[in-house]
């Protein structure tokens, strides 16, 4: 595989430095990482290998795989430096949220483009992330993109970029539902007497352990749910409260929601 460059060392571009490397994807000596001003990231490469440039520029010659990891602002200027290193060869991945692949296209004419939706647990390689790419990108990239994203938990690549904008409403926004229900299993414990640690472990172990046992089990969810609902028990209580509240529907409407705003954000701003 080509050596990558990895433009923008944050919370972001660490996780997937780290993740490449440990995943053998390549050294920590092949990997060139573009960072604005050192930090405790780039600090860290730096002692394994990695060679820290300031610009993308500093790079001698047209690059293969470059990787891009800035906050959305600093999008534009970051890939009009990148234009000046890159050809039809080049494949060029970008986990900036809400940047298109329109918008990625005006300024990289020429490159091979993915744009990428990850989420929060790929920090701890347990992330989902679902990708797009232009008409330019070849099957031999797509294999390559598959496995650079996939070292940071699941990865899978969809046709239509309208699909970024559904992943952002399900799986990019997603850790912060399940922390929603965590809070409030936690604020359910507290008010059924249990002390804020007790509150804080029963919510946590609640969540991992149910996580879990549906990622390990051949049953749906509504099957699982189903194992734990006895006829004229507790849960029954409560899963009927939720539904004469139609808490099912509204998650789906907020996950729309999120949809939609996705939508939003990734339109041009009018001046
Ligand atoms: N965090 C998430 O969970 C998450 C999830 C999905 C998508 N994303 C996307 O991931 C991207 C990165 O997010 P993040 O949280 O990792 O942001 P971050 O921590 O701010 O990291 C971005 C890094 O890029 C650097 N940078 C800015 N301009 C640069 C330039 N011209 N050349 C080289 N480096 C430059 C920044 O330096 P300075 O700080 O010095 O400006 C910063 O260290 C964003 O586009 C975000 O939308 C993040």
């Amino acid at each position: 595989m080509s050596k990558p460059v990895l433009v923008g060392c944050g919370n972001m571009g660490s996780v997937l430095a780290d993740a490449i490397i440990e995943k053998g994807i390549c050294s920590a000596k092949e990997l060139t990482v573009v960072e604005k001003y050192s930090n405790q990231y780039t600090q860290r490469l730096q002692e394994k290998g990695t060679r820290v440039l300031e610009h993308f520029s500093e790079l001698s010659g047209n690059q293969d795989l470059v990787i891009v990891a800035v906050k959305p602002q600093d999008s534009s200027e970051v890939l009009d430096e990148i234009a000046t290193r890159i050809d039809d060869n080049t494949l060029v991945i970008s986990i900036m949220a809400g940047i298109t692949l329109e918008f990625l296209k005006n300024k990289l004419p020429d490159a091979q483009i993915i744009r990428c939706m990850p989420n929060t647990p790929c920090a701890i390689q347990l992330g989902m992330a679902v990708y797009c790419g232009n008409g330019r990108v070849s099957d031999k990239s797509y294999v390559i993109a598959q496995s650079i994203l996939s070292t940071m938990g699941k990865a899978f690549r969809v046709e239509k970029e309208i699909m970024i904008d559904a992943a952002t409403g399900i799986s990019g926004s997603g850790p912060a539902y399940v922390f929603y229900l965590a809070e409030a299993l936690k604020e359910g414990a507290i008010k059924l007497g249990f002390d804020e640690e007790q509150a804080d472990l029963l919510a946590t172990q609640t969540l991992l352990g149910s996580s879990t046992l549906l990622q390990q089990s051949e049953d749906s969810p509504e099957e699982l749910r189903r194992k734990v609902t006895s006829p004229n028990g507790t849960t029954l209580e409560a899963t009927k409260h939720f539904d004469s509240k139609g808490l099912k529907q509204i998650l789906i409407e907020g996950f729309e929601a999120a949809y939609n705003r996705s939508i939003e954000l990734g339109k041009p701003k009018e001046n």
